[in-house]
């Protein structure tokens, strides 16, 4: 695929994602108003919106089908709306103490600190009341379509495990497991051990990208546990690689591409990536890592030629 034509279809699939997504953001009414605000303020502020993006393709590469998309588009706003409830808490002065986020102040700093927590909380719930909508989907608006698809049973087992993956990855034995060593570990003294580092890596970010991709694979049908895994093994690569290359990208990026301040970690005296390995060597342990993360997809059934295209852009991405 020529770079051109990749970067086309990416630019109308996001548009499409944002879509999506703004379709299930609340309504700014009654006393909660300021909330729902700072929320709206946060989900549209903009960013990648990869995970749901990553979510989407993989259900194409695991043969999901066009009736399948209602079931899905729920769990794309709510991965989108985990994420950016970990950003809004991540920028909190309690936490990293950023101002600026996707090219907009944060949320903390328009709203103040209190709505900012607030904010993040509602975000967090959002996310589940909107994934639960998949299951009116099950229960009643498409009758026409649970008459001839395998079973209503079988609706329900994919939803029950694609929100089992969400509540695990967003977690303690995911997302918020991850931030809670990253936070701690700035404490620390000494270099960090390279299996501590993987645990922060995997964890605070790995997890959700590895819930985008596995739920995309169990929505389009997916229920044995072998290839599932396969698809956690592919993710939990490109979300390492994600995170080295958002560490490489904290200390050679631009703030003004990135839309969220450089030098951030070194303020907060964190030992990244690049500290403990280095720049080269983190670089290309980016590009391996992506590398076997496609190398999986090629032993597997599925094809997308635009998810791999999608994966091998985010190694040497700007922002
Ligand atoms: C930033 O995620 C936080 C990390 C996990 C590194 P993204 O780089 O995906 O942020 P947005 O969504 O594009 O703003
Ligand atoms: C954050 O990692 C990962 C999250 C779970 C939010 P960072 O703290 O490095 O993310 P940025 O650089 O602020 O986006
Ligand atoms: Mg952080
Ligand atoms: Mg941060
Ligand atoms: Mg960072």
């Amino acid at each position: 695929m020529e770079a051109q034509e990749f970067n086309e279809i990416l630019r109308e699939k996001t548009r499409m994602t944002e879509r999506i997504i703004k379709s299930f953001l609340p309504e700014e009414a009654g006393y909660q108003k300021t909330v729902i605000e700072a929320m709206n303020y946060s989900m549209n502020a903009g960013g990648k919106r990869l995970r749901p993006l990553l979510m989407e393709e993989t259900f194409l590469f695991c043969g999901g089908r066009e009736e399948d998309m209602p079931l899905l588009e729920p769990f794309m706003a709510a991965i989108e709306m985990i994420h950016t409830y970990s950003l809004v808490h991540d920028d909190l002065p309690a936490m990293d103490n950023d101002e600026y986020r996707r090219g907009k102040k944060t949320t903390w700093s328009v709203y103040g600190e209190a709505l900012g927590i607030l904010a993040g909380d509602g975000l967090l719930n959002l996310a589940f009341e909107t994934a639960l909508q998949s299951l009116e989907f099950c229960s009643g608006a498409a009758r026409e379509y649970l008459t001839t698809a395998p079973s209503p049973e079988y609706h329900l087992q994919r939803l029950t495990a694609a929100l089992g993956i969400l509540a695990g990855k967003a977690g303690i034995y995911g997302m918020i497991g991850g931030q809670t060593a990253d936070i701690e570990a700035e404490e620390q003294e000494g270099s960090l051990e390279k299996e501590q580092l993987l645990f922060i890596h995997a964890h605070k970010t790995a997890a959700l990208i590895q819930a985008a991709m596995m739920i995309g694979a169990v929505i389009a049908g997916m229920a044995e546990e072998e290839p599932l895994e396969q698809i956690g093994k592919c993710a939990y690569n490109i979300g390492i690689a994600f995170q080295i290359q958002d560490d490489i990208l904290d200390v050679t990026g631009n703030s003004a591409e990135l839309g969220k301040p450089v030098g951030s970690d070194a303020q907060n005296h964190k030992q990244t990536y690049v500290t403990v390995n280095g720049l080269e060597q983190s670089m290309k342990e980016t590009e391996d890592l992506t590398n076997e993360a496609i190398a999986i997809l090629d032993s597997m059934e599925g094809k997308n030629d635009f998810l791999k295209e999608l994966l091998l852009s985010l190694v040497h991405r700007r922002k």
